[in-house]
């Protein structure tokens, strides 16, 4: 094929689930880059011979770190390396670890691929985001988190649950950091194009709205770790409308310059995903309660990026 995504910690949990999706799209060819050199070679091998089956004619490589080089201009590098969460952790707990990852990371994926776009999916992911942007010197427009494609997918699985309806009839519309503080807009999410608000009571759109919130504190202390699937599809879907050019609108943490009177960082915002990675920042006009609540949820990412300088 003539694209090449890498997927550096793609021998881990969401990494694989990243290449497995867009080997299986056949989106492009797809290389996993780890620490785990052997794992690596391995997860590829196992993913590239599922590829008769899945009927796709992806090439999947893995390899260790120190064969960086075989991720040689990729169109888009997916970072997914990093510690997880375990039960009772919060992201922010692993800020100082995965920031020296993005480091050495950020460092690789620009020598190889500079003219890659870069979907930071590590924790916390709005902070780690706005390291991988400085660190890489890329414009902004290809520099994009992965958080807010996974948060709404949940809110969209939750609504879809209280109402008994397709999860295909619900589009949902997150903001924000990707932590406890981010903000679930229950009145652009809708069911067939009927907002939530309609549709159940108030504390049941809450209760929707906070097990949002929480919903990979959930899924971590049922598995005793992270969540992947969702995660890994929510970035593959992201890869996605980069390599079709799609112009698709997802919210996704981006660096903002003024939009929603954020200056300076990392916060998730719907944005037009094509070609060029980020195409738009679309505005929309907040309600006081949610530019306060969204602007509480940027303090908080402020509060990280402060510590690491970043
Ligand atoms: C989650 O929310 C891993 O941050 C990710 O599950």
């Amino acid at each position: 094929m003539n694209r090449k995504v890498t997927v550096v910690g793609g021998a881990g949990n969401v990494g694989a689930t990243v290449a497995r999706a867009i080997a299986q799209k056949e989106l492009a060819d797809v290389v996993i880059v780890d620490i785990a050199e052997t794992k690596a070679a391995g997860v590829a091998l196992d993913i590239y011979q599922s590829m008769p089956i899945e009927g796709s004619a992806a090439r999947v490589l893995g390899v260790g770190t120190k064969d960086f080089a075989e991720s040689a201009s990729s169109d888009v590098v997916v970072i997914t390396s990093g510690v997880p969460r375990k039960p009772g952790m919060s992201r922010d707990d692993l800020l100082a670890v995965n920031y020296k990852i993005m480091q050495d990371v950020t460092a690789e994926v620009v020598k190889h691929s500079p003219n890659c776009i870069i979907v930071p999916v590590a924790n916390p992911l709005d902070a780690m985001s706005q390291a991988v942007y400085r660190l890489s010197a890329f414009p902004r427009e290809r520099v994009i988190g992965m958080a807010g494609v996974l948060d709404s997918a949940r809110m969209s699985t939750f609504i879809a649950m209280e109402l008994n309806v397709s999860v295909e009839n619900v589009s949902s519309f997150v903001l924000g950091g990707h932590g406890d503080t981010m903000v679930p807009l229950p009145r652009f999410s809708t069911v067939a194009g009927v907002p939530i608000t309609e549709l159940m009571s108030p504390e049941r759109v809450r209760a929707i709205c906070e097990r949002t919130a929480n919903g990979g504190a959930e899924i971590t202390k049922l598995v005793g770790t992270s969540a992947w699937y969702a995660p890994g599809a929510s970035a593959a879907l992201m890869v996605e409308a980069i390599l079709k050019d799609q112009k698709k609108i997802m919210p996704c943490s981006v660096f903002l310059q003024g939009e929603y009177g954020i200056r300076d960082l990392f916060v998730g915002v719907p944005v037009k995903l094509g070609a060029r990675g980020v195409e738009q920042i679309i505005e929309i006009t907040l309600t006081a309660d949610e530019q306060a609540a969204l602007h509480k949820s940027a303090g908080a990412v402020k509060e990280l990026v402060d510590v690491i300088k970043v």
